[in-house]
């Protein structure tokens, strides 16, 4: 979708219940124009999340334009305290920038901000049977870094992907995988972690491969995914993408936030699945990774 099509849906964000955008991309910080769109966004009133790879962090012009336009969060995602474990499951397209880039990067804008009272700062680690056991040591290494959040997702593959086997987690891995959310939650590290809850939901997924029910999702009620062409879904999962039906596709281009962000006339939802798993923290992102107290 181009940019003065962006610009103008931005436009109708005042008065249209809108309250964050996550800018998730891709990657969002190598796109030239995203500050441009940031700059629209919070000048609409509105939160701003960047998530991102860490890498472009390192450069001044970036973090410090983060902070100057008042960027309210920004999640990097970092999957292992090994740089080389990193580095093999997250290779950068140069094939030259990799983990170290990423501390770099952190580093980088949480000296950037300085006294400034945001961005928040946080860690999404992508475990997969790789990096099981990683689950709190990364939290601690979010922890050492100064981050203000963290939070372990599970990574969700399609059964045909070429990685599937060597990454996607079992129901066999349920004990470990328990055994690490709990010593993360025992751990009381000094970074917010989503509510208790989120460990029992990811745990869910795992614990079967059939999808699971939500009663009343917020789902295409109060969360809404919009793809780099523009189109709009209820939420990012593939399996509630795929059963959208043909009436409920639309797009941001030529519409307003207000006509378009209209609440599912069901949202009960019988697809629950490893997809769905990181949108609580999305949700309650205020609560959790927006205020400075520790739980
Ligand atoms: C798609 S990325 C885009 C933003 C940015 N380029 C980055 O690397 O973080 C947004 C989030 O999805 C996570 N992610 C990517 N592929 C995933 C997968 N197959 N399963 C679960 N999470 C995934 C990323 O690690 C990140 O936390």
């Amino acid at each position: 979708v181009s940019l003065a099509d962006i610009a103008a849906f931005v436009d109708t964000f005042p008065g249209s219940g809108v309250s964050r955008v996550f800018l998730a991309g891709g990657e969002p910080l190598i796109w030239p124009p995203i500050f441009e769109i940031v700059e629209a966004i919070k000048a609409a009133g509105v939160q701003v999340v960047l998530c991102t790879n860490g890498i472009p962090l390192g450069r001044p012009e970036i973090s410090d334009r983060i902070v100057e336009l008042g960027v309210d969060a920004v999640s990097v995602s970092l999957d292992s305290t090994d740089p080389a474990t990193n580095d093999r499951y997250r290779p950068a397209r140069n094939a030259a920038h990799g983990w170290a880039d990423v501390v770099t990067g952190i580093r980088a804008l949480l000296a950037a901000r300085a006294e400034h009272a945001a961005p928040r700062v946080g860690l999404y680690t992508v475990v997969t049977r790789q990096n099981l056991h990683e689950i709190l040591p990364v939290g601690r290494l979010a922890a050492e870094l100064g981050c203000d959040y963290y939070v372990p997702q599970p990574i969700s593959l399609a059964a045909d992907h070429i990685l599937h086997t060597e990454l996607s987690l079992t129901p066999a891995d349920t004990p470990t995988l328990e055994s690490a959310l709990t010593s993360l939650y025992a751990a009381h590290l000094p970074v917010r972690l989503p509510a208790q809850g989120y460990a029992g939901r990811f745990l869910s997924t795992i614990a079967t491969d059939r999808p699971g029910f939500v009663p009343d999702c917020f789902g295409g009620r109060t969360l809404f995914f919009v793809e780099p062409d523009g189109s709009v879904w209820d939420c990012p999962s593939a399996l509630k993408i795929a059963s959208t039906p043909d009436t409920r596709r639309r797009s941001i281009v030529t519409t307003t936030a207000t006509d378009v962000f209209t609440p599912s006339p069901c949202t009960d939802c019988a697809l629950f699945s490893r997809d769905c798993v990181n949108m609580w923290p999305l949700m309650e992102f205020g609560a959790f990774a927006l205020t400075k107290e520790l739980q």
